[in-house]
């Protein structure tokens, strides 16, 4: 399968993925900026180098097309890379607006292509153990909910030359997946509204960022719970991540900052102890020790899934419908911030 990466930041760490698995060919990167291209080509020896994403679209040797460009270009380089018939793996957010939503899905139910959104937290080793728990029914039915994704990326929010990126106006919640995912892929349970708040601090240490420091969305669970989260991208503790699913049978909490991803504690059913566990990155021998130690393994199962899927003809674990399930509350909660009303999540299958 011959693949094209487009967005070399952290789509170079995708490049890489690609080019070491031996199902797929890295045949051709597509960034604005040349001295990332011209790092591909060093680095990874990809024959072809687009500045421009027309000319990528354009080549047909290309299969499948990645997508780790601007979040503002997500919705419409899929839209224009499925209409190319190219199958998509395109970063989260899957959109920004509603609007495009129902684009995206207009365009992929009308295609017989592969649509993924390349989200890792399904497959971070903590919440792959709390959906065997979950699985297992150690938890019950989960009735509340917590997600906190809290990082601060302020090095990331202005271009060399001082200008704004994307990043210094991203509202928070326009970045929900991380959060609503976990729980999402887990129940197949989805968010029917949304009612947010937003909090800042003093302006003198804004520092020319554009939005609220914090957005907090409490939504409503089709199947009756409630789920809270809360967002930032300005903070003093540069990361910190954190789950917690409140079953009535069992209860989950991942750990904190750098152990959200390994560490879990759980009680479950008549048993009332707390248990730790260190969870461990499944072991993937499809690809060599020295490529995406730890995190990076959550890209690599990302890649086996998308590259099976359209291999077989199944559904790849993050579909359009569960990608927009992931993003949609996400942007409902912006609209509540604004409004200060309780806001509708729209259900993405109506729109087929
Ligand atoms: N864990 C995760 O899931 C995770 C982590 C980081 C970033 N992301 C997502 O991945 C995407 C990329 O993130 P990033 O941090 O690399 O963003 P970035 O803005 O730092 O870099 C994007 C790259 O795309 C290039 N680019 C911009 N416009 C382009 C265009 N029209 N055509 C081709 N290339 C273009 C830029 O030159 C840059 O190299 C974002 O949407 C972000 O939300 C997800």
């Amino acid at each position: 399968m011959n693949v094209g990466v487009a967005g070399l930041r952290f789509g170079m760490s995708w490049a890489q993925i690609f080019d070491a698995y031996d199902e797929t060919d890295l045949i051709a990167v597509c960034d604005l900026d040349g001295e990332k291209r011209d790092r591909a080509r060093e680095q990874l020896g990809v024959e072809s180098h687009y500045e421009s994403f027309d000319d990528l679209l354009d080549d047909d040797r290309i299969d499948s097309i990645a997508i780790f460009t601007p979040a503002p270009l997500h919705a419409e380089q899929s839209i224009r890379s499925i209409q190319a018939g190219k199958h998509v793996l395109c970063a989260v957010p899957a959109v920004l607006q509603m609007d495009e939503a129902r684009s995206l899905v207009e365009v992929v139910s009308r295609s017989d292509r592969v649509y993924m959104m390349a989200e890792n937290w399904v497959y971070e080793p903590a919440l792959v153990r709390a959906q065997e728990l979950y699985e297992e029914g150690a938890l019950g039915q989960i009735y509340y909910a917590e997600a906190e994704y809290y990082h601060g990326v302020e090095a990331l929010r202005r271009h060399p030359d001082g200008s704004p990126t994307w990043r210094n106006s991203l509202h928070p919640l326009l970045y929900p997946t991380h959060g609503t995912s976990p729980y999402l892929h887990m129940t197949r349970d989805s968010f029917t509204e949304a009612m947010a708040f937003a909090a800042s601090g003093r302006a003198e240490f804004a520092d020319g960022y554009e939005t609220d420091w914090i957005q907090t969305a409490m939504f409503r669970t089709e199947s009756g719970g409630l789920f809270r989260l809360s967002n930032s991208f300005q903070n003093v503790q540069r990361m910190s991540h954190f789950l917690s699913f409140h079953g009535d049978e069992g209860s989950f909490e991942t750990g904190r900052f750098s152990e959200a991803r390994t560490v879990c504690h759980y009680s479950r059913g008549g048993d009332k102890e707390l248990i730790r566990e260190v969870c461990e990155h499944t072991d993937l021998p499809q690809f060599g020790d020295g490529l995406g130690r730890g995190h990076g393994k959550t890209s690599m199962q990302i890649v086996l899934n998308f590259v099976s899927s359209i291999r077989t003809g199944t559904q790849p674990s993050v579909d359009l419908m569960l990608a927009l399930d992931m993003t949609l509350p996400g942007i409902a909660g912006v609209q509540s911030v604004h409004s200060g009303n309780w806001e509708t999540v729209p259900d993405p299958r109506t729109w087929v």
